[in-house]
């Protein structure tokens, strides 16, 4: 008997579509999930496995197809309706209220008790109760904003366990996680398993399907284009399947001339967080035209009050910050940019799009007011849209059209659009916070070989990225920062990912 034939299908999807007003999402579905497994997605950029995802819970409803838990069929008009059959869902951009302890989220909307009265108490013991028992270790009565986002994802989970889920859907779970918390949610997801609960997880990174899935679906552009069981198969295999071509793992790299003065340095730079203390301790700091210079560390360490510093978005307490010998630290965020820097920033959500915007619209953002973007005093939307056009098909931008709202868009493709804007730019300073966060493979392939390609027409390039893999890509020089400093300098070509991870947790080797 094979391990299927012994399992019970716990839910399934016949033949399901989505049509959206220009986009068929998804095309003749059919996927099963048995009982106890954990099932990964995956698919380039736009595939549609969000919106799959989506149809389950019950957002949005399918345009034809069927729906079956456990072998009866099921139309969910809400989210509320799949909650009651069992289903829970952590989407990628958490949906708590941060202002409210983690008791607090967790029963909102299902809160024991009777005739009005929440009984607090009770609730608080059956989360402490759910939580031990499922290794989510959190703290009950601490409120969201205080929370790091590996806690707030495990509330999000114990929200749904809470609800009793037996299927558990996680949307791109470890996109924003650090290693070690991924290494935290797959104990936690092994454990779900091994009570019984069925998992579907959606990632791009193909290490994480090895590592945690039983079995693999694979979506291109909204059809389903295999199955595996993720013990037999490879990750050249999957990723071949996903985009329908070999992929190159890392991008060939060659040696480049770096331009002797600097383009940007940082001198002495201390900042304050909001809380008065330092969260960058007197960092210096310097990169030339033709070079990556590469941030390793564990987030949290600094890295996002460096950018934020260098892009005038937060003041400097002390020290200078020198843009082609020249101290920019009293200059505006729009005058750093003006000075051709282009900035990709960690948080797309936070700062990156104007979602209910076109992408053309998005692209021309900032730059508006400047040629080649309007004539006299009105917008050339002739060329903002010609401009966008040719963005959308060289970073391969899956849209019905540039002039499609950046909301409609994919997670991946939303990210694709701040990469192209900002990199089209011709920057002669790029910083990039985790350009890649969220893209499959394919584009990952693209963005890399752009960015060296970037650095070898002479652009001096900071990359902060929580990707040890990335940061070795990429980098000519590593920097590794651990407690707002920059603790170590380290080539590359003479070190490895032990000895980086080493200085990234405070050791010194
Ligand atoms: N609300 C919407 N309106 C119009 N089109 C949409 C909407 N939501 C998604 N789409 C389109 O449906 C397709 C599938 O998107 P979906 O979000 O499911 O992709 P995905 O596989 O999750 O990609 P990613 O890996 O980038 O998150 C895309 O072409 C997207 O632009
Ligand atoms: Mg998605």
């Amino acid at each position: 008997m094979s391990p299927k034939e012994e399992r019970n299908v716990v839910l399934e999807t016949r033949h399901i579509a989505k049509q959206f007003p220009k986009v068929l999402a998804n095309d003749d579905i059919s996927i099963t999930l048995y009982e106890g497994e954990i099932l990964s997605l995956l698919g380039e950029n736009g595939a549609g496995k969000s919106t799959l995802m989506n149809v389950l819970y019950g957002l949005y409803k399918p345009t034809s197809g069927k729906i079956l838990l456990h072998g009866e069929e099921v139309e969910f008009s809400s989210p509320r309706d799949a909650i009651s059959k069992g289903l829970g869902m952590v989407h990628q951009h958490f949906m708590l209220v941060d202002t409210l302890t983690v008791t607090e989220n967790i029963i909102l909307g299902a809160e024991p008790g009777r005739g009005g009265v929440i009984d607090y108490k009770k609730a608080r013991e059956q989360v402490v109760a759910i939580a031990k028992k499922y290794g989510l270790r959190v703290d009950p009565d601490e409120t969201i904003e205080n929370l790091s986002v590996g806690l707030q994802q495990r509330v999000e989970i114990l929200k749904a366990l809470y609800r009793n889920a037996k299927i558990l859907i996680l949307d791109e779970p470890t996109a924003v996680l650090t290693p070690q918390e991924v290494d935290e949610l797959f104990e936690v997801v092994k454990t779900l398993r091994n009570s019984g609960v069925s998992v579907i997880i959606i990632t791009h990174k193909l290490e994480e399907v090895m590592e945690i899935s039983d079995r693999c679906y694979i979506l291109r552009r909204g059809r389903q284009e295999g199955e595996r069981l993720t013990r037999g198969a490879t990750k050249a295999e999957l990723a071949n399947l996903m985009v329908g071509r070999d992929v190159v793992l890392t991008v060939a790299k060659t040696p480049h001339t770096v331009a002797k003065d600097p383009i940007m340095q940082l001198e002495h730079v201390t900042v304050l967080n909001e809380k008065k203390v330092q969260a960058l301790k007197d960092c210096s700091l310097d990169i030339h035209p033709g070079e990556i210079v590469g941030i390793a560390g564990v987030d949290g360490n600094g890295q996002s009050e460096l950018a934020e510093v260098i892009m005038g978005l937060i003041p400097v307490e002390s020290g200078r910050i020198m843009h082609e010998g020249e101290d920019v630290a009293k200059l505006s965020t729009r005058q750093r940019i003006f000075k051709n820097i282009s900035y990709v920033p960690a948080d797309r959500q936070e700062f990156g799009l104007v979602l209910p915007m076109t992408i053309a619209e998005n692209i021309a953002i900032g730059y508006h007011e400047k040629m080649p973007y309007c004539r006299g005093l009105s917008l050339d939307y002739s060329y903002i849209n010609r401009h966008a056009e040719e963005l959308v098909a060289s970073f391969d931008i899956r849209t019905s059209s540039a002039l499609a709202p950046a909301g409609t868009l994919s997670g991946g493709n939303q990210q694709k659009v701040i990469l192209a804007r900002e990199f089209s730019r011709e920057p002669t300073f790029l910083l990039v916070s985790q350009p890649t966060r969220g893209l499959d493979v394919g584009a990952i392939e693209y963005i890399h070989s752009q960015i060296l390609a970037m650095r070898d027409r002479n652009v001096g390039i900071l990359l902060i990225s929580m990707e040890l893999e990335e940061i070795f890509a990429l980098a000519d020089r590593i920097m590794v920062m651990y407690e707002g400093k920059i603790v170590k300098e380290l080539d590359p070509e003479k070190t490895d990912e032990k000895e980086v991870g080493l200085y990234m947790t405070g050791g010194n080797a």
